[in-house]
Parts: structure tokens; C-alpha cells; sequence
């Protein structure tokens, strides 16, 4: 038998209705804080993500899914959707007119991660982008944004976790701060951080090995570093944290896989998922639009990792829907013909209505129902047939009442709407 490769996954269905759930409130929020859809496609040119992301990242190294097309084209699955959006916004001219723009994307990225529980080869994102503002103020909208998504969700247990990475002018200083202080540690040192040390040195501060935590314990830190216009930039990103009531952490080590960001980053970690910790991402990229060949252009944005949301909500039952409100069961064939027309009038109607298609007895039919959380059983046999009247159950008072073929749909949609 084939299976799924390793890293992919499905999400079947009583899965894929908290996903949508999830989607959903997603949508409803960005919505009312003015953000506006743009679907990008999922394959693009290797060289997009190899100077967004950076040749030095983790991402572009060793997790890309690059191959060769059939007219030896080189392209790459999408590792993330920032880059994408920012090509898109360059190559539409979105900034002519008013370059203020504030876009939402969802949908697959893929990575060629080890796989373990909340990390896959391809994981869903929800990608929010703020393109045309350098304003701190821009950037708590987005904490903000998070933290009204979750507790709508009914995700509690998370902290908000916020850094800042300076910019061109200060962060030279700080690099070469890092580099000094690892000379003579090479031993000490992972091979991948023993690798990027002098190419990529901000990434040794999270680096998760021992050894490499040890040598950084008594690293230089950014803080010191930062000019005085990141300085304040920095300050009144906190200000307005505050202002909104969101509490964070200041984390020095928060310094993000991706090479682009710039000034404010931010994190949103919880302890529900064990070593992978993040379930949104995000932080300010203000040279990304002009590296990518646009105007000079800041921006900023988050992604929220769908796949490990989903995972925290696991439990939560009031997300598992997909239940029909009503079962009908029908005794012989002339009666099923009967339900199939009202279950087919009823889904006309919006009402989740499901049927046996099969030659069953009325015991298993009710069993089904019972198992599929129906709130209404519609029966329907020879004796009902002949009188024109069916039997409509409620399930969970166990009460049922006579109804003329005649009036079923429209007594039907009523009860549920009252008892909705
Ligand atoms: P990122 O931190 O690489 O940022 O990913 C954002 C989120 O995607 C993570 O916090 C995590 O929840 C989820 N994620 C990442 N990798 C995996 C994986 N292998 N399996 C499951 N979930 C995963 C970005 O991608 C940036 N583009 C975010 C951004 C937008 N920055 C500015 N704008």
C-alpha cells in the first residue's frame, strides 16, 4: 500500500472541522482589524527565499524542497509566505497610490524539518503582512491581534515573548560583539553554530545545546547595542504593549530563524506542546521590500503555526462540529426514495441532514444516529407511508411527535430553530 510521506500528513475529517474552526475565527479577526486576503502561489523561484530568508539559515541550508523543473528552472516549494507576499507587492505596484497595505494568507508551507510532535515537512500557516509603516505602534497591533485570536480560541497558557534586533546601523557592532566573544570556544560549539558562527552569529544565541548555551551564558546582548532610534523604537513598541494590556517578556535571546528581520521580533510560546514552543512568529523587516528590488518600503507580520494551534485545541469539544442535525431513518425502499427528497430539501436549507443509503433494520439505523450525535431522527416506514405522517424523535428529551408529510421540512427547520 502507499503511503504518506514522512512529515506529511492528513487532517481527516472530526479533525478538519477544528482546523476550519480555527480558520474561521482567524479570518473574523483579521478581518475586523482591516486585513484583506492575497492568495500567492505555493511554488516559486529558489532565489526568492534564498535572499529573503538568507543563504546562512537553517531554512535555506538544509529544508528547502528545491528541484529543477523540466526546463531546468530552479524552484523551491514555500518555506514561508513573507517573501511571497513581498514579491507579490513588488511586482503589482501595490505601493503606488497608498503604499499602507495590510494583507492575510493561509495555507501549506513546507520544510524539511526533522519530524516530531508539532513540527512537519508540511505545516499551515496563518500569515498576517503590514507593508508601508515604520511605526512601533503597528507592531502591538500584531501582538494585540494574536492575543485577542487566542483568547477567543480558548488558548490560555501562552506568553508573549519580545525582542529587538536593531537595524543596519546598530547591528554590525553587535555581530562582531558575538563573533569576539566565541574566539577560542570552538570546542564548545555545535557543528552547525561552529559553522555560522562568523556568517550568521545571532543564531548561537538560541542555539539549544548545551554546550552552546553554556558558552553564550555570558554573551553580549543586544540591549547595549541598540542605537538610539531602535532604542525608542523599541520603547514604544513596549508602551503600547502595555497600553493594549498585553504582558510580555523581554527576551534577549529571541533572535528568529530568518535572516530578514529587523528592530522588533515577537514570539508567542506556550508550555502545552513540549520542545516546540512557538505557535506564532513574527517581527519587522524593513529592508525586505527594497532587498527584493522595490522601494524602500518598512513592514512587518506574524505567522501562526495552524498545525500546533490545532493540537493545543485538541480537547476542546466545542470546536468538534460536522455532526447532522437530523437522521433520517427509512424502512424499505419507497421510504428511502421519501428521505433521500427531504434529505436532499433539508441540506438545501442548510441543515445537516444524513440518511442510510443501505437496506438496514430500524435498530441499526437508530444506532447510527445516536453515533453520529444527531439532534433529530425523522422515521419513516410502511405504516407512516400509508398515513402520510412521519415520526420526528428529539433525541436528547426523548420525546416524538406525528407530523404530516406535508408540513416535515418546515416543522423540522422550526424545532431547530427554536431550540438553536
Ligand atoms: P516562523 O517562526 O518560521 O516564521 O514560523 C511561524 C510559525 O509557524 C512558528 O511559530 C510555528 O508555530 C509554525 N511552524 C514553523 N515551522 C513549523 C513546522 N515545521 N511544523 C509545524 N509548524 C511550524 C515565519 O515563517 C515568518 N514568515 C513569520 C513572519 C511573518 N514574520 C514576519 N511576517
Amino acid at each position: 500500500m502507499i503511503q504518506l510521506i514522512r512529515g506529511f500528513r492528513d487532517i481527516l475529517p472530526g479533525e478538519s472541522e477544528r482546523w476550519q474552526a480555527i480558520e474561521d475565527t482567524a479570518r473574523a479577526v483579521l478581518s475586523d482589524f482591516g486585513f484583506r486576503e492575497i492568495r500567492i502561489p505555493i511554488l516559486e523561484a529558489t532565489e526568492l527565499f534564498t535572499r529573503s530568508i538568507g543563504e546562512n539559515t537553517d531554512i535555506v541550508e538544509k529544508e528547502m524542497y528545491t528541484f529543477e523543473d523540466r526546463k531546468g528552472d530552479f524552484v523551491t516549494l514555500r518555506p514561508e509566505a513573507t517573501a511571497s507576499i513581498v514579491r507579490s507587492y513588488i511586482q503589482h505596484k501595490l505601493y503606488a497610490g497608498d503604499p499602507f497595505h495590510k494583507l492575510f494568507t493561509t495555507g501549506p508551507m513546507f520544510r524539511r524539518e526533522r519530524p516530531q510532535k508539532g513540527r512537519y515537512r508540511q505545516f499551515y500557516q496563518i500569515n498576517a503582512e503590514v507593508l508601508g509603516s515604520d511605526s512601533p505602534l503597528i507592531d502591538a497591533q500584531l501582538v494585540f491581534i494574536l492575543k485577542i485570536l487566542f483568547s477567543k480560541l480558548g488558548v490560555s497558557d501562552t506568553t508573549a515573548h519580545i525582542n529587538s534586533l536593531g537595524c543596519p546601523v546598530c547591528r554590525p557592532a553587535f555581530k562582531k560583539a558575538l563573533i569576539d566573544h566565541v574566539v577560542g570556544m570552538d570546542t564548545k560549539l555545535c557543528v552547525d553554530c561552529a559553522r555560522r558562527k562568523t556568517k550568521n552569529p545571532l543564531r548561537l544565541l538560541d542555539c539549544k545545546v548545551p554546550s552552546c548555551r553554556e558558552a553564550m551564558a555570558k554573551a553580549p546582548d543586544m540591549m547595549a547595542f541598540l542605537c538610539p532610534d531602535c532604542r525608542e523604537h523599541f520603547q514604544r513598541f513596549k508602551t503600547a504593549l502595555s497600553v493594549l494590556g498585553v504582558a510580555y517578556v523581554t527576551d534577549p535571546r529571541l533572535v528568529r530563524g530568518l535572516d530578514y528581520y529587523t528592530r522588533s521580533t515577537f514570539e508567542i510560546q506556550t508550555n502545552a506542546l513540549g520542545a516546540q514552543n512557538a505557535i506564532a512568529g513574527g517581527g519587522r523587516y524593513d529592508g525586505l521590500v527594497k532587498a527584493l528590488g522595490g522601494p524602500e518600503m518598512p513592514a512587518t507580520g506574524f505567522a501562526i503555526g495552524l498545525d500546533r494551534l490545532a493540537e493545543i485545541l485538541k480537547n476542546d469539544t466545542e470546536l468538534q462540529t460536522g455532526h447532522p442535525k437530523v437522521f433520517i431513518a427509512a424502512i424499505g425502499r419507497e421510504s428511502r426514495e421519501k428521505a433521500f427528497e427531504w434529505v436532499c430539501r433539508l441540506n438545501e436549507k442548510g441543515i445537516p441532514a444524513e440518511m442510510d443509503f443501505g437496506d438496514r433494520g430500524l435498530k441499526a439505523q437508530m444506532k447510527r444516529a445516536d453515533k453520529l450525535a444527531s439532534r433529530y431522527v425523522i422515521i419513516v416506514g410502511e405504516k407512516e407511508l400509508s398515513a402520510k405522517t412521519a415520526v420526528l424523535r428529539n433525541m436528547s428529551e426523548a420525546q416524538q411527535e406525528a407530523i404530516p408529510f406535508s408540513m416535515l421540512i418546515k416543522m423540522v427547520i422550526e424545532r431547530i430553530a427554536n431550540a438553536s
